[in-house]
């Protein structure tokens, strides 16, 4: 494996929109029904991804193979920096990319003087949050949330501390 990461420009958001839409196609059809599935999850995510302009100190890092895009990480610059996307293309799972991404990621953040942050996961997707708990997650509260216009309860995970992170 010779996977590389680099943060995101505005030309990359094509690649890291096909990354987060595969993945998204892939992980989220037991959660919703098949018209969601087949329609409104990829026309909301293709308008939300049109709009994306890393403005204010939100940033993504990508994981590359040979030019191709394998993952990606978009973090949003709030009072608690949030984690919003994070995935890897679904044929690369489970092959240490999502750790490569974490830690290139957590550096990152540190360097910008982001020492915690957070994110929220599906519950039920339970590969995920194991991800995040090899990953130092902290688990945290339920929400209600939804996905795509879908009631669905979503689990916050914390790093309170990434200084003392050892990935
Ligand atoms: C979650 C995700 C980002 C993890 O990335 P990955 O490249 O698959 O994970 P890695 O191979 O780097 O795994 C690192 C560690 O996480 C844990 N882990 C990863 N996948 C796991 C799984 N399916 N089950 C249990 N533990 C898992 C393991 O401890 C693993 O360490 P090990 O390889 O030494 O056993 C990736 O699987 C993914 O994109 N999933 C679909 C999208 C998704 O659910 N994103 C989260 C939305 S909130």
């Amino acid at each position: 494996m010779n996977i590389t990461t680099r943060l995101a420009t505005q030309a990359d958001i094509p690649a890291c929109a096909d990354v987060h839409i595969e993945s998204c196609l892939d992980i989220y059809r037991p959660f919703i029904s098949a018209e969601v599935h087949t329609k409104t999850l990829p026309d909301n995510l293709n308008a939300v991804w049109a709009d994306e302009q890393l403005e204010n100190g939100d940033f993504i890092v990508m994981a590359e193979d040979a030019g191709n895009t394998v993952g990606i990480v978009t973090v949003r610059n709030q009072s608690t920096p949030y984690i919003d996307h994070f995935h890897v293309t679904p044929a690369r799972k489970s092959g240490g990319i999502g750790r490569l991404l974490m830690r290139a990621t957590v550096t990152e953040m540190l360097k910008r003087g982001m020492d915690h942050c957070y994110l929220d996961v599906a519950d039920g997707n339970d590969a995920a949050l194991a991800f995040y708990k090899a990953m130092g997650g902290e688990i945290g509260e339920f929400i209600e949330g939804d996905l795509f216009g879908t009631p669905l309860r979503a689990q916050i995970i914390r790093w309170s501390d990434l200084l003392k992170l050892n990935l």
